[in-house]
């Protein structure tokens, strides 16, 4: 995305109604720093989770993915979901794709140096735009790698035209190997995005800063709490800044008024059931569907084939 596009997303929805800033916008570096910290939190379960849940199922996973092929992975982060993949699924080329173009590369470059003979190649790419490979991907079958829930942070709709997307990529082989949350009971939701250090609420408010520095604006962070709550009917936990008083803010060309307990919604996270989740991979073109979980169903690996 350009700058004045960006600029302009984050002008309207600051604008909307319901004001709103999209998720993506949580991870600039400090965010991706946080995002990190916050996966170690015991309160935030999906990372442990789907961890546990992949050793413990390391070799019937690798079995149904498969080795050799090229590795796409898909919000990559620091690469190191994928990088314990490499021994067992030995991918001829890995791709690690992230909103954050930086962070993305420091983390690959440390990786092949360790990997010498995986062609590795980072992109910074918007996963709710169209994905564009890099011309030297040129391996007959391609893995998707979506992992930790990420897909959650879309809503319905734009979930389904993405899982589509990556079903084109995937052409006549290969398939998307991707973790989901599962819908669970409201107390652990509210702790997993509550925790007690108040990592969540700094991840959340740090999006002030991002925008402050996109669009100029004069956002003053202490002015904002953060707001999380599931909801059952939705399905999903909502991430909000509340403004904690009365706030003008104001930005180069423009200005919103915020009334005290008035909201800007930063992200939306579902949970799925597996059944639900399953339909649309059927939806996006997938055949079939393969699934791992937990003892206590709170997470799903699913691999998708063609
Ligand atoms: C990246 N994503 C799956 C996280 C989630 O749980 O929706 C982002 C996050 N938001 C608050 N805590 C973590």
């Amino acid at each position: 995305m350009t700058n004045a596009s960006s600029r302009q997303e984050l002008v309207e929805g600051l604008c909307a109604a319901q004001a709103e800033v999209a998720p993506k916008y949580l991870y600039d570096d400090l965010g991706c720093c946080l995002f990190e910290l916050i996966t170690r939190l015991p309160e935030y379960y999906p990372t442990c989770t789907e961890l546990t849940l992949m050793t413990n199922n390391a070799d019937d996973i690798m079995a149904t993915v498969g080795t050799g092929a090229t590795l796409i992975d898909l919000g990559a982060g620091n690469c190191r979901k994928a990088r314990l993949l490499f021994p067992k699924l030995l991918p001829r080329q890995y791709v690690a794709i992230d909103i954050s173009t930086d962070f993305v590369r420091q983390a690959l470059c440390a990786m092949q140096a360790e990997f010498p003979d995986i062609d590795m190649f980072a992109v910074g790419a918007d996963l709710s735009q169209r994905i564009d490979l890099p011309a030297a991907v040129n391996g007959a079958r391609r893995t998707f790698f979506y992992p930790g829930s990420s897909i959650g942070n879309f809503d319905p709709d734009a979930a389904l035209a993405l899982l589509a997307r990556i079903r084109e990529h995937c052409r006549q082989r290969g398939g998307l190997l991707v973790g989901i949350d599962l819908v669970k009971d409201a107390q652990t939701l509210h702790a997993a995005y509550n925790d007690a250090l108040g990592l969540t609420a700094a991840f959340n408010r740090n999006v002030l800063n991002h925008v402050n520095a996109l669009i100029g604006s004069d956002f003053r962070l202490c002015e904002w709490r953060h707001r999380a709550f599931y909801d059952p009917r939705r399905g999903r936990v909502e991430m909000h800044l509340e403004a904690a008083a009365d706030i003008t803010v104001s930005w180069p060309g423009g200005r919103r008024r915020f009334a005290a307990g008035d909201s800007i919604h930063t992200e939306n996270s579902y949970k799925y059931r597996l059944d639900d989740f399953k339909a649309l991979l059927a939806q996006a073109g997938f055949g079939d569907v393969r699934a791992w979980t937990d003892e206590r169903q709170w997470f799903a690996v699913c691999y998708a084939g063609v």
